[in-house]
């Protein structure tokens, strides 16, 4: 018998452009919905786990909160389930697979979340890797769409370090006919691999790197920032606080940029660091705004994943 595929989000890389666009579409129609009073119970009695090996507050609460906004229930696994450590891989998947409709996992390492994901026990989505954080970037494209009135042509431009969030950022902006520049120092741009396979897939990606970022945000409709030190790089602390000594967004940074540029961070943010407060607490800032559209970005994606003819019956993509 030929294995029924089970649809993963691990990446962007596992959804097509259409799919994103309707995930997205949903994700703007029940925020909508949200907001006057009416929680539909799309996804009722469903069950969801969030599987998580490194700390989290938004990832966590916007799923657990997004869940029981549509009809259903998750449950917080944390290390007491043994996961790596009790049973095999195998083992451990297959019988979960048998309890709940979909797992959210935030690993150490990408490999871990592909190992769960290997035995298509159910759908497994990518909470945080090193590589990428594919839900993160769907609330941002969100956001900009709200500040600046649609995707298509805008720019964001991303000063700090080539990681996990730049990644994602950078695949759904091609994904939507978007640009993105990337500012940092030599050595800490985004993976070469991960941008071969976004130049293959999507050849008419505008994606950049400028290692000035006076410059680099010349021509900035948003201008993101992440931590110069993600978890897990600890140890790297101090060098990266001198390799990224002149990346920072600050008031200096913001006079380079159009008045009508945006702020965003992923949050959690080290204030004063890559981030000003002057900066982050402007008028221009959305990042408030971007982590509660992590929520409503969710609810889109685990109604696509789990009743996709709710979405068929519902939303007309645009
Ligand atoms: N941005 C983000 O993923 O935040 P958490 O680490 O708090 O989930
Ligand atoms: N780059 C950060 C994002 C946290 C949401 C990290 O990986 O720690």
């Amino acid at each position: 018998d030929e294995a029924v595929a089970v649809q993963h989000l691990l990446s962007l890389f596992d959804i097509e452009v259409d799919d994103l666009r309707s995930i997205l579409a949903t994700s703007l129609s029940l925020k909508q919905r949200l907001a006057a009073g009416d929680r539909p119970s799309i996804l009722d009695r469903r069950v969801i786990a969030l599987l998580f090996q490194k700390p989290s507050l938004r990832t966590r609460v916007s799923f657990e909160t997004g869940m029981a906004q549509l009809g259903g229930s998750s449950l917080f696994l944390g290390e007491d389930v043994g996961w790596g450590k009790r049973e095999s891989p195998a083992d451990f998947t297959q019988v979960l697979g048998q309890f709940v409709d979909a797992v959210v996992c935030r690993a150490k390492k990408h490999e871990h979340v592909e190992l769960l994901a290997s035995f298509n026990a159910m759908p497994v989505i990518n909470g945080l890797t090193d590589l990428c954080h594919p839900c993160q970037a769907m609330a941002d494209v969100l956001t900009v769409r709200e500040s600046l009135g649609g995707y298509k042509d805008k720019h964001i431009v991303f000063v700090g370090d080539g990681n996990n969030v730049a990644q994602s950022v950078a695949l759904c902006t091609a994904m939507l006919g978007m640009r993105f520049t990337l500012s940092c120092p030599p050595d800490y741009e985004m993976d070469t691999d991960w941008l071969a396979r976004i130049a293959a897939r999507y050849p008419k990606a505008r994606i950049e790197t400028v290692t000035d970022p006076h410059r680099a945000v010349a021509e900035a409709d948003a201008i993101y920032t992440d931590v110069w030190t993600s978890m897990g790089q600890e140890a790297e602390m101090a060098a990266r606080r001198a390799a990224f000594a002149n990346y920072q967004v600050n008031e200096k940074l913001m006079a380079a940029a159009p008045r009508h540029a945006r702020v965003l961070h992923c949050l959690p943010a080290v204030r004063g660091q890559e981030i000003t407060d002057a900066v982050i607490d402007s008028y221009q800032s959305d990042v408030i705004r971007q982590a509660g559209n992590r929520m409503h970005a969710q609810k889109g994606l685990l109604v696509w994943l789990l009743n996709r003819k709710w979405i068929d019956d519902n939303i007309s993509s645009d």
